[in-house]
């Protein structure tokens, strides 16, 4: 459920029309309702409310201060994958022992800014890295707590591109490896143990590759505590799906979960961490659009918007499904006809939909794609020289511009000539 609902004839954002923050902010830009955002976010907290837990939002997905700092208000942590992250959720507000830091490729900078800063735990993905928090560690005199990120070698049945669990993958340490890399592990320096961390994938529609991997986890928590180690915490990842159509494929609620991991872990009696990005962000966000053109090819007709594959990457890159929305609420009875959809930029593959069924749309019309505000604003680029977006927050009858958008000066005056030019 989401906050973006048509009233008399308009898209609304809570208690905002949708096209009077067009006319003030231009388009095209990111639109999030904090009802949404904290709404989702509380059927974590309820759905794990059986036990101690924390749910610490994937800054990943929406990184946004602001929106940490709503986040943050409302109770939860942040998993981080990078120092910009850590930063971010820092800067939001959200204390050091609320932020996990995630991620393959920690450097040791990274290691020392969240340790010197305040960490609740590091997501440890391989031995070398083990070897290099532990120096850092050292070096900084301090104690660093680790979850070691298994990898359970289950299929997470997702787009290939999004799937971490599967034994190929760059992810985690193999369950085959992981009691030996506890051993590692705790005879190491400046290094406490104090969980097990998994994440499989994104946009899972289902709770069995969740659950197998949980049951994993469940086992090896048992034989690690029998070799020893004190383990208190299971950090379970994110990844659990959002409709991002109406059809009736509709994912697995954050109830259900939580019930899945009462009775695959629940036993255990350990806190558990979980790292939700999308479902927490995800259709708590619009990409707002205007129309530039209509332009009739050969034998189809192309919506030409003034966002574009930069602004949105997901259907370029996933060939993901956003659904796209007149902000002008269609007459019931307006006939629908296929349009290609499609963004300015200098590209192929600049096409966010083929043949979408759409009610009658003219240039100056606005558009808005649904489910935009996870894995959007985040992975945007400046290709074609085109300034990122601005993203702008609703709440009930306010709205405020929470990153602005770069004046061209701004962007250019990035670029510095060397003095041989
Ligand atoms: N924890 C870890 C360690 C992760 O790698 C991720 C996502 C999450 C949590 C949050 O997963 P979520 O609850 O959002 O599914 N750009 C892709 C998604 C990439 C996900 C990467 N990792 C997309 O647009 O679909």
């Amino acid at each position: 459920m989401d906050h973006f609902l048509y009233r008399a004839g308009r898209l609304w954002a809570e208690d905002v029309p949708v096209g009077e923050i067009a006319e003030t902010v231009g388009t095209p830009f990111y639109l999030y309702s904090s009802a949404t955002l904290r709404r989702h976010l509380r059927l974590f907290a309820e759905a794990l409310a059986w036990g101690p837990h924390l749910v610490c939002f994937a800054a990943k997905a929406l990184g946004n201060v602001a929106v940490l700092r709503l986040l943050g208000e409302e109770g939860a942590g942040a998993d981080v994958v990078s120092e910009g992250e850590y930063r971010r959720a820092r800067a939001a507000g959200i204390p050091g022992e609320r932020i996990v830091f995630s991620g393959v490729g920690k450097t040791r900078t990274e290691m020392r800014t969240a340790l010197s800063g305040g960490i609740r735990q590091f997501n440890i993905e391989s031995e070398p890295e083990m070897r290099a928090l532990s120096e850092v560690a050292v070096s900084l005199g301090r104690e660093a707590p680790v979850a070691i990120r298994i990898n359970p070698d289950v299929d997470a049945r997702t787009h290939a591109k999004i799937a971490t669990g599967g034994g190929e993958t760059k992810f985690g340490i193999p369950l085959s490896r992981a009691r030996e890399a506890y051993r590692t592990a705790a005879a190491l320096p400046g290094l406490r143990v104090v969980g097990v961390d998994v994440h499989i994938g994104s946009q899972l529609t289902e709770l069995a590759p969740f659950e197998a991997a949980y049951r994993k986890i469940a086992d090896l928590t048992a034989l690690l505590r029998a070799d020893g180690h004190d383990i208190r915490v299971l950090d379970l990842g994110g990844g659990l799906g959002i409709p991002y159509t109406r059809s009736n494929q509709v994912p697995p609620l954050p109830a259900e979960y939580g019930e899945m991991v009462r009775r695959t872990v629940g036993g255990l009696g350990c806190e558990v961490v979980i790292e939700p990005g999308r479902l927490v962000a995800g259709n708590a966000g619009l990409l707002v659009a205007r129309v530039i053109y209509v332009k009739d090819g050969e034998g189809r007709r192309f919506l030409i918007l003034d966002a574009g594959m930069n602004d949105l990457v997901r259907p370029a890159l996933y060939e993901a499904h956003h659904d796209i929305v007149p902000v002008a609420e269609p007459a019931p009875d307006a006939p629908l006809q296929p349009f290609d959809v499609v963004g300015p930029v200098c590209e192929t593959g600049d096409i966010f939909a083929r043949a979408r069924l759409l009610p009658p749309l003219a240039e100056g019309d606005l558009v808005a794609f649904r489910s935009a505000g996870a894995y959007g604003a985040v992975m945007a680029s400046e290709y074609n020289s085109r300034p990122l977006v601005p993203e702008v927050l609703v709440q009930r009858d306010q709205f405020a511009v929470i990153r602005a958008r770069p004046s061209f000066d701004e962007l250019i005056a990035r670029d510095s000539i060397p003095p041989w030019l």
